[in-house]
């Protein structure tokens, strides 16, 4: 099978990359990637040399550069990662998200209709329910009430993937996870930050009260229940992928400290992120009934091999947070 991979250099879509070439033989990747400021090939460093994977950095709204590697590569299938993917980033400056998750996907839809790609894979995030009272779950018929540009970015491009399906009868699945974490994620979002703070001894900035809930999934399950959808979901149809593992925020960050050995006089509660979603739930009891995934790591496994990859790893931290990065940082947390 030939992947067109796109996103492969962030942190879902390089964990995606590793596990696909750890499985069959015959698996070919094609991993576009334009590299932002996420985009980081150090990710790929233990495939790079697999004669099975190729890079090339497109950028996925260039509908010419994205036919070429198509007219190239011929893939079996899509899994479309690529994405602005954070929230803070979507609020601070909402353009590069409207352009990348919206027209990005659909310069995809169209370079796949064109080819006829047998199969897409497009994946997406449980924010498009927006947050959910107590003690309701989401499944995937719930309404779409997404709260930030980010989300409902991924809404928007969620129901383009899938009017692809029933207009043009191609064959499309939508996934939506939760929370991910794990080795090489992108230290803005809510773990990787604090660890890389921790490390440093520096503050740990909790929006709010902390008392947000978020249901974390190791990056690993999520990759593995994508390849389920891929084999095995179904046209047209939408896969939630849950860790059943939710946390306040701030229990997060003192297990992050308690793992550590430092105090949580290093949490410093700062101003709270506008249009703030308070709970994500959902249930995942589709993918596990049609595909047989299930979960595998336990939240406090990963979470104690992920603190112990960064601290391994502050080569990496030191890498990715460097130039723009910093940049982000100040506007960011300079008000808060
Ligand atoms: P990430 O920010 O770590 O990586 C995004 C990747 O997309 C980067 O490699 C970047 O260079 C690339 N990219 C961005 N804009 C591009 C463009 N215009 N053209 C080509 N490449 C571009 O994101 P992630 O956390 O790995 O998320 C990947 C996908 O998974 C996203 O679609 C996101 O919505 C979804 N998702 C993520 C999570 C999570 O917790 N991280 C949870 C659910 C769903
Ligand atoms: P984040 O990792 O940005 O993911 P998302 O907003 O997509 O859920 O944030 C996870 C939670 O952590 C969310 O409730 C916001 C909160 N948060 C903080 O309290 N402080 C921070 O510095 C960050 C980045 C997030």
């Amino acid at each position: 099978m030939k992947i067109v991979v796109t996103g492969g250099a962030g942190f879902v879509g390089s964990a995606f990359v590793r596990l696909a070439l750890a499985g069959p033989a015959d698996i070919h990747i094609a991993n576009v990637d334009a590299l932002t400021y996420a985009g980081n090939l150090e990710n790929l460093a233990a495939v790079s040399g697999d004669p099975r994977y190729s890079f090339h950095k497109a950028d996925i709204t260039d509908p010419a550069a994205i036919e070429a590697v198509f007219a190239e590569f011929q893939p079996d299938a899509v899994v479309h990662f690529a994405a602005e993917s954070h929230v803070d980033r979507s609020i601070l400056s909402p353009e590069p998200v409207i352009r990348t998750n919206l027209n990005g996907t659909f310069t995809l839809l169209e370079a796949a209709r064109r080819h006829q790609t047998a199969r897409f894979v497009h994946v997406s995030t449980d924010e498009v329910y927006g947050s959910i009272d107590e003690p309701y779950e989401a499944d995937e018929h719930y309404p779409l009430r997404a709260s930030s540009p980010y989300s409902a970015s991924k809404a928007g491009s969620d129901l383009l993937a899938l009017s692809y399906c029933t207009t043009y009868k191609m064959n499309v699945s939508v996934t939506r996870a939760s929370n991910n974490y794990g080795p090489f994620q992108f230290p803005e979002k809510l773990i990787p930050l604090m660890i890389a703070n921790a490390l440093e001894g520096k503050a740990l900035p909790v929006y709010g009260d902390g008392m947000q809930i978020r249901d974390w999934l190791y990056v690993d399950d999520h990759c593995r229940a994508i390849r389920a959808v891929l084999e095995k979901g179904r046209a047209g149809e939408v896969y939630n992928i849950g860790g059943s593992r939710a946390l306040p925020n701030i229990e997060v960050v003192q297990r992050i400290l308690a793992a550590n050995g430092q105090p949580e006089s290093l949490i410093k509660y700062v101003t709270d992120r506008p249009g703030h979603d308070r709970r994500y739930a959902i249930t995942s009891d589709k993918v596990e009934r049609e595909t047989g995934w299930k979960p595998q790591v336990e939240f406090e496994q990963g979470l104690a091999d992920t603190v112990r990859w960064f601290r391994d790893n502050t080569g990496w931290i030191a890498n990715v947070r460097s130039g723009a990065y910093r940049d982000f940082y100040e506007s960011n947390y300079a008000t808060r």
